[in-house]
C-alpha cells in the first residue's frame, strides 16, 4: 500500500492538480496564488512542483496532494486516495494496513476497553463510589457523567496490566498506550493511573485516544494526562470537542473554555458548543479542527489574555485563519462552571455579550498603564500598535487606529505613519518591496534564516561565509550543517530522502519559500541578496551576543572581577566595530 501511494504521488502533477481550484502563476521554481483555505488579497499559498506539495505561509495549511484533495474536497484520505489513483489511471489494489496502523487500531481498542471498565468502576462499583459522590457533589448528572464516559481508575498499582492481560492484550501494547510505566525495581509494570476520576479524550470520530486523570480533592499533580503515543497528541485535540462539533457547526462559533469540568458544566445545561484544549496554549492544528466546524471563537478563559504571549500566539493563528475572535465576560465567578452553578442563565447571557478581542486588548492595557499620563499613553500605543500591524483586515485596522488617536489624542496620521514603519521591519526582507510579503507569519529572525536557506538550496549556490553558528534555529542549524556537506553535488530529492522526519517538513517549507525570478535569472543580483541577508544575519547575531554581554559585563561590575570586566569590555568594543562594519 505504501508503495501505491507513493506510486500516485509520483504519478500526480500537484500543479495541475490544484491548478483545478485555483489560477497558479510561476514564481521562481514554484508556483503561487491567493490561499483556497483563508482570504487574502496578496498571494502567499505556494505550490512546489519539485516537491509535490503546496504550502500557505498566511494561513499555515500544507502538504501533499493527498493533504490539498481532502481539505478543498472535504474528504476522507480513502476518498481523496481513489480520486488520485483514478487520475493517475492506477488501479488501487486491496487495502491492507501497514504495522503502524496495526498498532493504532490496538491501542484504540486497549484504550476503549480501559475508558469502559474505568467507567464502570465509577458508576457501578464501590471502589468508584467516592468519586461518583465528588462528582455529584460537583453538580453533574448521570446523563453528563455517561455522555462523556467519565470514569475511575481503582487505587491499585497493578490493576490494568491484569485486567487488559485478561482481555488477551500483550503489555507492549498496553505500555505504547502510555497506561502502564515499567517498574524500576524489578520487571512488572504499574498503572499510570490510581485514585483518580478519569476523563477520556476523544478525537474529533469520538474515539478514545487518551486519558486525563484528576485527583480526587486535591492533591499533586492535579491532572494527570497521557503522555504522548501514536494516537495521542495533546496539542491536537479539543477535550470535548467530539460532542460540541454540530452545535458549533450549527452556530458557527465554538467556544473555548479552559477545563475539562467547565466543558461538561456547559453542556449539561443545553451549551454544547463548548470545548477546552488540554492545559496548554491553542495550537494550530487545534484551531484548525475548530475552522472545520466554524469560523467564530469565543474565549473564555480565566488568564488575562493580552498578558500571556502564548495565547496571544494562538489567537494570532486563529486570525491568520481568517476566524473572527470573541472574549466572553463572565457575568459571575471565575470560570464557566462556577457561572453556571450559580445559575445557567448567567452563562448564556455571558454568551451574548461578547468583546471583539482588539477591544479587550485596548481595554486591558489601558487598564494596566491608565491614560492619565504621558508614559501611560505611550506604553497603551507601544503594547497595542503592534498588534494593529498583523491584523489584515483593512477597515477593521482603521477602526481602531480611529479609536486609538481618540484615546490617545494623537493624530491618526501618525498612528498610521508609525504602523507602517513597524509593518516594515517586521517583514522578513526589509529592503526589497518586492519580496515583502515573502514570510509573513514567522519572526523576522527565523524568516531570515529561512530565506536564507532558500537562497542556498534553491539555487544550489555556494554558502561560502555562513557559519553553522549563524543559525539560531536548531532545525536550520542542522539542514544547513547537512547542506554544506553535501558541495555542488546538492539534489533536492536525494536531499529530501536522505531528512529525518522531523527535518522534511523544514526542509519543504524553505524550497516554498519564493525567490523572486530577477534574482534566478542574474547571478549578480542573486549574489548580492545572499550578501545582503548574509549581512543582516551576522549583524542579528552581533546584536545578541552583545546584549549578552552588557549583562555579563553588569554582573562583572557588580562582582568588581576587575580581570573578567577588561576582558569583556574588550569583546564589546571588537564586536561593536564589527557591527558597524556590518551594517555600512
Ligand atoms: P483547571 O485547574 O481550571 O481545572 O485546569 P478544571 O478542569 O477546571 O478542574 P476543577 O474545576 O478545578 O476541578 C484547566 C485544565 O488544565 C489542564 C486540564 O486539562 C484542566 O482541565 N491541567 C490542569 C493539566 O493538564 N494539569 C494540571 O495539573 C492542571
Ligand atoms: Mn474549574
Amino acid at each position: 500500500m505504501e508503495n501505491q501511494i507513493d506510486e500516485i504521488k509520483s504519478k500526480t502533477d500537484i500543479v495541475s492538480l490544484i491548478s483545478e481550484y485555483v489560477s497558479l502563476k510561476k514564481a521562481g521554481r514554484n508556483y503561487k496564488a491567493n490561499c483556497p483555505f483563508h482570504t487574502e488579497k496578496t498571494p502567499s499559498f505556494m505550490v512546489s512542483p519539485e516537491r509535490g506539495i503546496f504550502k500557505c505561509f498566511g494561513c499555515g495549511e500544507g502538504g501533499d496532494a493527498f493533504n490539498f484533495l481532502m481539505k478543498i474536497e472535504g474528504v476522507e484520505f480513502d476518498e481523496a486516495l481513489k480520486q488520485l489513483a483514478r487520475r493517475a489511471g492506477i488501479a488501487l489494489k486491496e487495502y491492507h494496513p501497514s504495522p503502524v496502523e496495526k498498532q493504532k487500531e490496538i491501542l484504540l481498542l486497549i484504550n476503549e476497553a480501559v475508558a469502559g471498565v474505568y467507567h464502570r468502576l465509577l458508576i457501578e462499583h464501590s471502589s468508584g463510589k467516592k468519586a461518583l459522590d465528588y462528582l455529584k457533589g460537583r453538580g453533574l448528572t448521570l446523563a453528563s457523567i455517561k455522555s462523556f464516559k467519565l470514569g475511575y481508575s481503582p487505587n491499585q498499582w497493578e490493576f490494568l496490566g491484569k485486567y487488559l492481560s485478561k482481555k488477551g492484550f500483550n503489555l507492549k501494547d498496553v505500555l505504547a498506550a502510555g497506561l502502564i510505566i515499567p517498574s524500576s525495581r524489578g520487571g512488572g509494570y504499574y498503572d499510570r493511573f490510581r485514585g483518580r476520576i478519569i476523563f477520556p479524550i476523544f478525537n474529533i470520530r469520538g474515539e478514545v485516544v487518551g486519558f486525563s486523570g484528576r485527583v480526587l480533592e486535591s492533591g499533586e499533580p492535579k491532572y494527570l494526562n497521557s503522555p504522548e503515543t501514536p494516537i495521542f497528541d495533546k496539542s491536537s485535540v479539543l477535550y470535548g470537542m467530539h460532542l460540541a462539533k454540530e452545535e458549533a457547526k450549527k452556530l458557527n462559533q465554538a467556544v473555548l473554555v479552559e477545563g475539562n469540568l467547565d466543558v461538561i458544566s456547559s453542556h449539561q445545561v443545553g451549551v454544547r458548543n463548548v470545548t477546552a484544549p488540554l492545559g496548554t496554549a491553542l495550537t494550530f492544528s487545534q484551531l484548525q479542527l475548530i475552522k472545520r466546524y466554524a469560523s467564530n471563537i469565543a474565549l473564555c478563559f480565566d488568564t488575562d489574555l493580552a498578558g500571556d504571549s502564548a495565547t496571544k500566539r494562538g489567537i494570532e493563528i486563529a486570525e491568520n485563519l481568517g476566524m473572527n475572535i470573541n472574549v466572553v465576560r463572565l457575568k459571575f465567578g471565575k470560570d464557566p462552571d462556577e457561572c453556571i452553578k450559580k445559575d445557567p442563565k448567567l452563562w448564556q447571557a455571558s454568551l451574548q455579550d461578547l468583546m471583539p478581542i482588539y477591544d479587550y486588548y485596548l481595554s486591558s492595557a489601558i487598564s494596566r498603564y491608565g491614560l492619565d499620563t504621558i508614559q501611560g499613553k505611550r506604553k497603551v500605543g507601544g503594547e497595542f500598535l503592534p498588534l494593529l500591524t498583523k491584523l489584515e483586515d483593512e477597515i477593521l485596522r482603521a477602526h481602531y487606529v480611529q479609536k486609538l488617536s481618540a484615546l490617545l489624542g494623537v493624530t491618526e496620521e501618525a498612528l498610521n505613519k508609525t504602523l507602517n514603519k513597524q509593518k516594515r521591519v517586521s517583514g522578513p526582507v526589509n529592503v526589497q518591496k518586492q519580496g515583502e510579503k515573502v514570510i509573513p507569519t514567522l519572526v523576522r529572525e527565523e524568516a531570515l534564516e529561512t530565506y536564507l536557506l532558500a537562497l542556498l538550496f534553491q539555487t544550489k549556490k555556494n554558502s561560502e561565509g555562513v557559519e553553522t553558528a549563524d543559525f539560531n534555529k536548531e532545525k536550520l542549524r542542522t539542514l544547513f550543517e547537512l547542506y554544506s556537506k553535501e558541495g555542488k553535488s546538492f539534489s533536492a530529492k536525494e536531499f529530501a530522502s536522505s531528512l529525518s522526519p522531523d527535518l522534511l517538513p523544514v526542509f519543504d517549507e524553505i524550497m516554498l519559500v519564493e525567490i523572486e525570478d530577477y534574482l534566478l535569472e542574474d547571478d549578480e543580483k542573486l549574489e548580492k541578496e545572499f550578501i545582503r541577508c548574509f549581512y543582516q544575519l551576522k549583524s542579528l547575531n552581533l546584536k545578541r551576543r552583545l546584549k549578552k554581554l552588557e549583562v555579563e559585563i553588569k554582573q562583572a561590575e557588580i562582582l568588581k572581577d576587575v580581570v573578567k570586566l577588561e576582558l569583556l569590555n574588550k569583546e564589546f568594543r571588537d564586536l561593536s566595530v564589527k557591527l558597524k562594519e556590518f551594517n555600512e
